[in-house]
């Protein structure tokens, strides 16, 4: 799931840019978009995903926990504001990311998110986990904002994905075009080498995202097993 209270972080494009891969790697995925102004959804059902959800505040619980018995994962984009919905959705999910770029107005927004998923916790068995994950950034070495950014966030007990997902027009032209990353239409070598590229990192943090995904499974399946 993919959480953040400010609008335009990066939730959407990064949706698009896991589902894009997961599709590319043959996984079976949900696309469930709780935002009511439905770009994912609406991307999704264009880019010729199978399931495509278009959720709210109302059904989102159970769309969740349907998807959840359906496809092995399920990807959940949100409104940029913390709301009751965010709230559910994340009670839900084994994984949630938090976009943020790197400057410290947004780092303050991302411990919002932070706050908000602790909030939730008290009335949970176990805590959710989640990580941030730095977009729109530049391909050049992190700033020295961005690294007092990164411990700031792991002084706090915050994971930060070691991937980043950088400001490229790959990522901007899959909205405008309504496709998945690898059915990007290219002419010149260099877009080409841009297109591989996109894909390349799209690739480093699904899997990142993934495995840190599948690990809280497989700890709350041992968990549920020693409770039983
Ligand atoms: N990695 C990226 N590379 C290039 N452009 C990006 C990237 N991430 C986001 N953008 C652009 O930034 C803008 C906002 O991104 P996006 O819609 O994904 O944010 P959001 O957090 O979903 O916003 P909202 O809160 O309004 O739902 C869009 O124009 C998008 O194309
Ligand atoms: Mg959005």
């Amino acid at each position: 799931m993919v959480a953040s209270s400010k609008g335009g972080a990066g939730k959407t494009t990064l949706c698009m840019v896991i589902a894009s891969e997961m599709s590319r790697q043959g996984i079976e995925l949900t696309i469930i978009d709780a935002d009511p102004n439905q770009h994912f959804a609406d991307w999704g059902r264009d880019a010729g995903f199978k399931n495509v959800i278009s959720s709210s505040q109302n059904n989102i619980i159970t769309d969740i926990k349907e998807a959840q018995t359906k496809t092995a994962f399920v990807i959940v984009d949100l409104e940029g504001t913390a709301n009751v919905t965010m709230g559910y959705a994340i009670n839900l999910s084994d994984f949630v990311v938090i976009p943020c770029q790197t400057s410290d107005l947004d780092g303050k927004e991302a411990v919002k998110v932070i706050n908000f998923i602790r909030e939730q916790d008290e009335f949970k068995a176990s805590a959710t986990k989640f990580a941030i994950l730095r977009t729109k950034t530049s391909a050049l070495r992190p700033t020295n904002i961005e690294k007092a950014l990164i411990d700031d966030f792991k002084s706090i007990g915050c994971k930060v994905l070691k991937n980043r997902l950088l400001e490229l027009v790959a990522y901007r032209t899959i909205i405008s075009n309504r496709c998945m990353l690898h059915d990007l239409k290219t002419t010149t070598k260099k877009q080409e080498e841009a297109k591989q590229n996109a894909i390349e990192i799209a690739h480093d943090i699904t899997l990142e995202i993934v495995e840190m995904a599948v690990e809280e499974v497989k700890v709350k399946n041992v968990k549920e097993l020693q409770d039983a």
